[in-house]
């Protein structure tokens, strides 16, 4: 065997291996949900999370992933809503510095001067800047040790028009960054088209 087909087994449950850091090393690119709740006062809050994917097209439903029980959390189990607001490499600084530790009850948007717009069908508001957003109603929320993943109902989809190309979004025009492992990011991707085959005799 040629040594460059060695490989290094981890062990999840051994201390001396950090599992999350494999994992976030591996997951990559991570699209980031830039999700905006407000809490039972109505005040904002705004914060990353890369932990994000679709979980359904019918019913469309959206879920993220919270480390613990945030800010972020803890509104949307206090009213039921959030929006995720889409980063592009434009934003890149805003979406980074609102993942600081901010007080309870602060909100992240204003402290940084990052512009907000009311949104379509919920009481969060999106990201002006951002090229699109995706508002969502609480569909339930599942444990799982330590983490809170938060599934959404999607009530609205907001694309700016000068991202959508034939009605659909163009990733060209998104640039959208993306969360690696450590404290890397991605740049928008060059993307390309494959037809995916139909049948196996497609492939055959
Ligand atoms: C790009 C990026 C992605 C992040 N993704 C997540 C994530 O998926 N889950 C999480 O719990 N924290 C994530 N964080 C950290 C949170 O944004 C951070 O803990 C934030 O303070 C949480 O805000 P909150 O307390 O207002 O909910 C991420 C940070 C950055 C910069």
């Amino acid at each position: 065997m040629s040594p460059t087909t060695r490989r290094t087994v981890f062990d999840p449950t051994d201390p001396d291996v950090n599992p999350y850091r494999l994992l976030t090393g591996l997951v990559v690119p991570r699209p980031i949900a830039w999700v905006s709740t407000v809490d039972a006062e109505g005040r904002g809050n705004l914060a990353p999370h890369s932990f994000f994917t679709v979980a359904s097209g019918r019913p469309p439903v959206v879920l993220f992933s919270s480390l613990g029980r945030k800010d972020t959390v803890r509104n949307v189990e206090a009213t039921g809503e959030f929006v995720v607001s889409f980063s592009s490499e434009s934003l890149l600084h805003e979406v980074n510095n609102s993942s600081a530790a901010f007080e309870h009850g602060d909100d992240e948007a204003e402290q940084l001067g990052i512009a907000t717009e009311p949104s379509e069908t919920v009481a969060p508001q999106r990201v002006t800047q951002s090229p699109a957003s995706i508002e969502c109603r609480l569909e339930r929320i599942v444990e799982v040790g330590h983490a809170f993943v938060v599934f959404g109902l999607v009530t609205a989809i907001t694309v700016l028009d000068e991202a959508l190309v034939d009605g659909l979004p163009a990733i060209d025009r998104l640039r959208p960054v993306s969360r690696l492992g450590g404290n890397e990011w991605g740049r928008p991707v060059e993307a390309f088209s494959l037809e995916r085959p139909q049948r196996p005799e497609d492939v055959l």
